[in-house]
């Protein structure tokens, strides 16, 4: 039985736990480029024992950012710079990951602590938004995208493809795609988002193929040797949820059979009537189904900050991989306060050498 403080292998990689930082916008870049808070933030969290960081939703256009503060990775002076953020991840012991997205229709924003609503029509700050069909979001979000044409959905998915390389040419050896939250991908599988009458909408078959087609095209330029994973929301808590998970099963089962490596579990977002049951670790049983079903391993977040819980997940086969996400930005050494209350005494487990060495042999409260 395997628990939260056990090595996960996946592909040629092993991470030193089960731990995971999922991927979390800090909202600070200019013009897509990082910067120092992108690196003094990324490398906090790797050092704090977690085996896997995952950057934070990482434009492959400029009109793909949710916010002008968002990062990118559409030209070769972004690309440089997360290069050095991978590197450092990596020295610190975690696997750099990064995720790359395209904000849809939910792109144009302002940040979260500067209103978190579409930046006003006609503001130069903004942007004309795309998604498949011209349907706004609603509430805070209110700008009607344009519907996208083929050759739209074309370029989109070789933005995809190119930021694909720019990552791994940047070092990155996890990468997740953005398929969910309902931004653009999200919003194609989405029955509230996508109303096209063509190839890329209607029954499931038609909502997935943008998501099948962009996967395959990557697919094709990511190594084989190194983890390919999506975020993907498999259903909205909308009241047609049994569907909706069916129909993202038989879609994760055509990822999977096409080189998926893992998928992390997360929710729609692509309505704002869903009525979420938040609680503790709340998405784990479906998790655990989607695991089940389609017969790949998942990571998932919401709600798991308990060592415990965290640990329950994946010993349970829940979870392969536990994503913690705001208990991080609290307290970047969770992984070691999460060892230490399960009783791992061994912060060689999650510490980089020169910390565990000193805890391991003199533990702070015993000096
Ligand atoms: C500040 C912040 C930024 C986030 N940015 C992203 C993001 O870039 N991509 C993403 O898929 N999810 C994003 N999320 C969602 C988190 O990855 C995670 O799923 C969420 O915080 C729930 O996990 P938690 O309960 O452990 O915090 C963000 C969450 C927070 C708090």
């Amino acid at each position: 039985m395997s628990g939260l403080f056990d090595t996960f292998r996946l592909k040629t990689l092993t991470l030193r736990n089960r731990i995971a930082v999922p991927p979390m916008c800090q909202y600070s870049a200019i013009d897509g480029v990082s910067n120092e808070w992108h690196r003094v933030h990324y490398n906090s969290l790797a050092r704090g024992g977690a085996g896997l960081v995952i950057v934070e939703a990482t434009a492959v256009s400029p009109e793909g950012r949710i916010t002008p503060a968002c990062l990118g990775i559409w030209n070769d002076e972004q690309a440089e710079k997360l290069g050095q953020i991978a590197r450092e991840i990596k020295a610190s012991g975690a696997v750099p990951g990064i995720q790359i997205g395209h904000a849809g229709r939910k792109a144009s924003a302002n940040k979260p602590w500067e209103g978190d609503d579409h930046i006003a029509e006609g503001d130069p700050a903004g942007w004309e938004t795309i998604s498949p069909s011209a349907v706004a979001f609603g509430n805070n979000l209110p700008r009607v995208p344009k519907a996208m044409t083929l050759e739209d959905i074309k370029r989109v998915r070789e933005d995809f493809v190119r930021a694909a390389e720019r990552a791994r040419d940047a070092g990155y050896e996890w990468l997740e795609l953005h398929f969910a939250h309902g931004y653009l991908a999200q919003s194609f599988f989405s029955v509230h988002a996508n109303q096209r009458t063509d190839e890329y909408g209607g029954d499931a078959a038609g909502r997935s193929r943008f998501l099948r087609e962009t996967f395959d095209a990557v697919r094709a330029v990511w190594p084989e040797n190194l983890p390919l994973t999506a975020r993907f929301g498999v259903l909205e808590f909308d009241g047609r949820d049994e569907e909706t998970l069916q129909e993202a099963i038989e879609l994760t089962r055509y990822w999977r059979e096409n080189g998926l490596d893992l998928l992390s579990v997360s929710i729609g977002f692509s309505t704002p009537d869903a009525n979420i049951p938040w609680g503790a670790a709340f998405l784990a049983p479906i998790a655990e189904r989607v695991r089940r079903e389609a017969q790949i391993p998942v990571a998932s977040a919401w709600g798991i900050d308990s060592p415990l819980i965290a640990n329950t997940t994946i010993e349970q086969q829940q979870l392969d991989l536990v994503m913690v996400g705001r208990a991080h930005l609290q307290n970047p050494n969770w992984p070691y306060q999460a060892a230490l209350a399960l009783n791992k005494d061994r912060p060689s487990w999650v510490l980089p050498a020169p910390y565990a060495h000193w805890l391991e042999r003199y533990r702070v409260s015993e000096s």
